[in-house]
């Protein structure tokens, strides 16, 4: 049972979540990944580059998820894993790797730190995200922040959860009341200006715009109602599937920019409380920003 300490701050029991059901999976090895990586946060040995100077890999990412694939399979042996960082860096990798992933029945799509640049500067806003994917379908989305210790959940037909309690969108309708978050891939040539093109045509119709830097964590915050929608142009299987299934547990909408509805190998993506999404769609589409050349 949780307890309220004198300063009226919850203290939290560690997550160990007894049977084994796939969700009680994710959540023990996302719990223990995201321990691990708030312990060295601050204390980066290898700092590499991928793609790009800005595409950052530290000898944490590549540990955690070690970790991750070893707890996983120690229970589902025979189960397959498409982790970041056992992919090639760049799109074409990540789709090759996904159409290889997608031939197994149980397939789980693992992201063991997302907002790298954010955990090298020491910018708290960084999570693991863990999704379970069964015959090409989201089964399970877990993404743990272990800087504020918030343990998202969600599981297909069953609904959304932060530490018990049920997540849902927002009810905003308006444009000009929305706060909307989004992102930017490391990607300079085709990502960023999709994305700056987007953003230049979004910002004037919207109350505000945040970009924190992790996709996972953008997604949790709309299943949460913290945002009212998100969209990025560029992102890959592991930064996206857990969050997709939050946020469509939670009761949001989920499509690419084009409107069409999610699939694990969607790049270009639009999550939001279902009521501004056709907004976010129209205006992408009205900026050419979709990312989808015609
Ligand atoms: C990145 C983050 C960032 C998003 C990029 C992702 P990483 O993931 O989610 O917010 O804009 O598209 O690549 O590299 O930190 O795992
Ligand atoms: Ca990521
Ligand atoms: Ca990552």
């Amino acid at each position: 049972m949780n307890s309220v300490n004198p300063d009226n701050r919850i203290e939290r029991e560690p997550y160990v979540v007894s049977g084994k059901g796939y969700t009680a999976v994710a959540i023990n090895v996302a719990a223990k990944a995201g321990e691990w990586i708030k312990s060295r946060q601050g204390q980066v040995k290898q700092l590499g580059s991928k793609t790009s100077a800005q595409d950052l890999v530290t000898e944490v990412d590549k540990g955690v998820e070690q970790m991750i694939r070893r707890l996983i399979l120690t229970h589902y042996p025979d189960h397959a894993i498409l982790g970041e960082e056992g992919v090639e860096p760049g799109a074409e990798a990540a789709k090759a790797a996904l159409a290889e992933g997608r031939q197994h029945e149980f397939l789980w799509i693992v992201d063991p730190i997302d907002g790298t640049t954010n955990f090298v500067h020491g910018f708290p806003f960084y999570c693991v995200s863990i999704a379970l994917v069964v015959k090409g379908e989201l089964a399970v989305g877990v993404i743990y922040d272990p800087v504020r210790d918030e343990m998202f959940v969600a599981e297909k037909g069953k609904g959304a959860y932060m530490h018990g309690i049920p997540t849902k969108v927002s009810a905003e309708t308006e444009p000009g009341s929305s706060l909307i978050a989004m992102g930017f891939p490391p990607d300079r040539t085709f990502a960023q200006p999709m994305n700056m093109a987007g953003l230049q045509h979004i910002l004037p119709q919207i109350r505000g715009i945040r970009a924190g830097g992790s996709a996972a964590l953008h997604l949790a915050y709309v299943a949460a109602g913290r945002v009212d929608g998100y969209w990025e142009v560029g992102l890959s299987p592991w930064d996206c599937a857990a969050g997709v299934l939050l946020v469509l547990e939670s009761g949001g909408k989920v499509t690419d920019t084009l409107g069409n509805p999610y699939d694990i190998g969607t790049r270009h993506l639009v999550a939001s409380n279902g009521k501004i999404q056709d907004f976010l769609v129209n205006s992408l589409q009205a900026a050419e920003a979709t990312g989808f050349t015609r």
